[in-house]
């Protein structure tokens, strides 16, 4: 069993991937395959379902046969990108209308009216969220009213967050929610262990169609012995925010991680009492281990990566997500060009859903490695003004941990250490999303004892100091917050 390889299975956004975890923390495999992003109308982001379950089970297949068989497997530990709604058909189990993505924003016009009702403070009250399309709950009701495929399927629609669609899907039927998942979506009381019934009413969904709301780790069932050759227990659930700031070892009051995936997430661990923001940040489930809940506060930025991608798969700016870096260090400056990225409307603190991407300052000497300058420095001013509104909340940072993709960037998180005043550090792997599912897999498996001997498995890391002359710094938030507030002026 010590040397058993734990599965982690880590559904992202914009790709699905297994690895093979030691319990050292060692990297034994790796399979990577990428999602379909289907985008029918402005502010519309969608997943097939179907496709999320054929590629996963195609990439932990791989690492099965990579560990030679499922026998040789201790646990599966799985991670997911949050939020995104499936629903499907408990009797074929099949999705019966594409997963809604947390990116989507069709739901804007419903959270208004919600807000306009006067509903906003009891939901964030209730669950420590903000009335936002983000949510999975009014992505159920969108469901529910639109798609009558799955609302004539009454007591047979199941709804789920990802985790809970691969459970299913691993185990043939078994319906669960890990507690961290379920804080995001807007039916939990953030200090509840089930549904509620006065959320459940106001979003029309009924306890029926969801999953029961379980601990982060543990032995929650056994996956289906057909589909690896031997059944292997799944031992570790988590939303892929908390993984990553399990991973990053956040496990003290005051710890802060940012991931840079997709989106940028900032989680500070705020330890057993449930967090209440004044500042538009959220409070959320951290951990629930044996029903002992810690909680942290998050502030969501919905744009980081994405941007990355869109200068290279829409505006054909840059070739690959690497080149920025290069492309970054090219010009002195960004030459007075200033981005806004709110390619789906802006999070955390301003959460307004209706805000749109600029990009300000051009002259005839813009080059395009000043836009893509401006880009990259996007992150570190919004990651300024959350830093500000944790601050307001009584949470100061006293570091930043970063992690996901884009950290990877030294340039980036360079700028970050500048424009935040901080010491920034950086795993020697970024993948700190799959280690904290397999720490959680490992202690649900009996493995560890507890998430801060499992911390071991943490590998080294990079750190960067502050170092950017004041003036400079002070330029460029003059110059961002001078953009923010023309756009949000313009907002209605
Ligand atoms: O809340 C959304 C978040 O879980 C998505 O994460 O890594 O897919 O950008 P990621």
């Amino acid at each position: 069993m010590q040397d058993s390889p734990l599965l982690i299975i880590d559904e992202g956004t914009t790709s699905t991937r297994a690895m093979l975890y030691r319990a050292s923390g060692e990297i034994d495999g790796f399979c990577q395959s990428d999602l379909v992003q289907h985008y029918p109308t402005a502010g519309r982001v969608e997943h097939d379902a179907a496709e999320i379950w054929d590629k996963t089970l195609a990439c932990a297949r791989a690492m099965v046969e990579r560990a030679g068989g499922a026998d040789r497997i201790g646990a599966i530990g799985i991670t997911n990108q949050r939020e995104t709604v499936v629903a499907w058909d408990r009797a074929t189990g099949e999705p019966v209308t594409r997963a809604i993505v947390w990116q989507d924003r069709r739901t804007a016009d419903r959270c208004r009216e919600l807000r306009d009702a006067g509903h906003e403070p009891m939901i964030k009250a209730r669950t420590g969220l903000l009335l936002d399309p983000y949510f999975s709950a009014t992505k159920m009701a969108w469901i529910l009213e639109n798609v009558p495929e799955a609302r004539d399927l009454g007591s047979r629609l199941a709804f789920g967050t990802v985790e809970s669609w691969l459970v299913w899907k691993l185990t043939g039927g078994l319906h669960i929610s890990d507690a961290s998942n379920a804080s995001r979506t807007m039916l939990m009381p953030i200090d509840g262990h089930d549904w509620d019934d006065a959320l459940l009413a106001l979003h029309g969904v009924s306890r029926a169609s969801l999953p029961e709301i379980v601990d982060m780790a543990g032995r929650f069932g056994s996956t289906r012995p057909e589909l690896f050759g031997a059944p292997i227990p799944i031992c570790g659930l988590a939303g892929d925010q908390q993984a990553a700031t399990i991973g990053q070892n956040c496990l003290a009051p005051g710890d802060v991680k940012a991931t840079l995936g997709t989106g940028a997430f900032v989680l500070a661990n705020t330890g057993a009492q449930p967090p209440r923001s004044t500042h538009r940040l959220l409070g959320t489930v951290l951990t629930q281990l044996e029903g002992e809940r810690t909680y942290a506060l998050e502030g969501s930025i919905f744009v980081a990566g994405s941007l990355v991608k869109w200068l290279r798969d829409d505006m054909g700016l840059i070739g690959s997500a690497e080149e920025t870096e290069r492309l970054a260090r090219s010009v002195p400056d960004s030459g007075g060009v200033c981005l806004l990225p709110a390619l789906s409307g802006l999070g955390a603190p301003h959460w307004r859903a209706e805000a749109r991407g600029v990009i300000a300052g051009l002259t005839h000497g813009t080059g395009r490695a000043h836009v893509v300058r401006a880009a990259l420095e996007s992150l570190a001013h919004q990651m300024h003004d959350l830093e500000q509104a944790y601050a307001g909340d009584g949470c100061v940072w006293r570091s930043l941990r970063l992690d996901g993709g884009m950290s990877a960037n030294d340039w980036v998180a360079q700028d970050l250490a500048d424009i935040l005043r901080l010491p920034v550090e950086r795993p020697r792997n970024v993948e700190t999303t799959a280690l904290g599912a397999a720490m959680l897999a490992s202690v649900g498996c009996g493995l560890h004892a507890s998430l801060s001997q499992a911390a071991a498995m943490r590998p080294g890391v990079a750190r960067f100091v502050p170092g950017m002359e004041a003036g400079r710094r002070a330029a460029r938030l003059d110059l961002w917050h001078e953009l923010l507030a023309r756009e949000l002026g313009s907002l209605a």
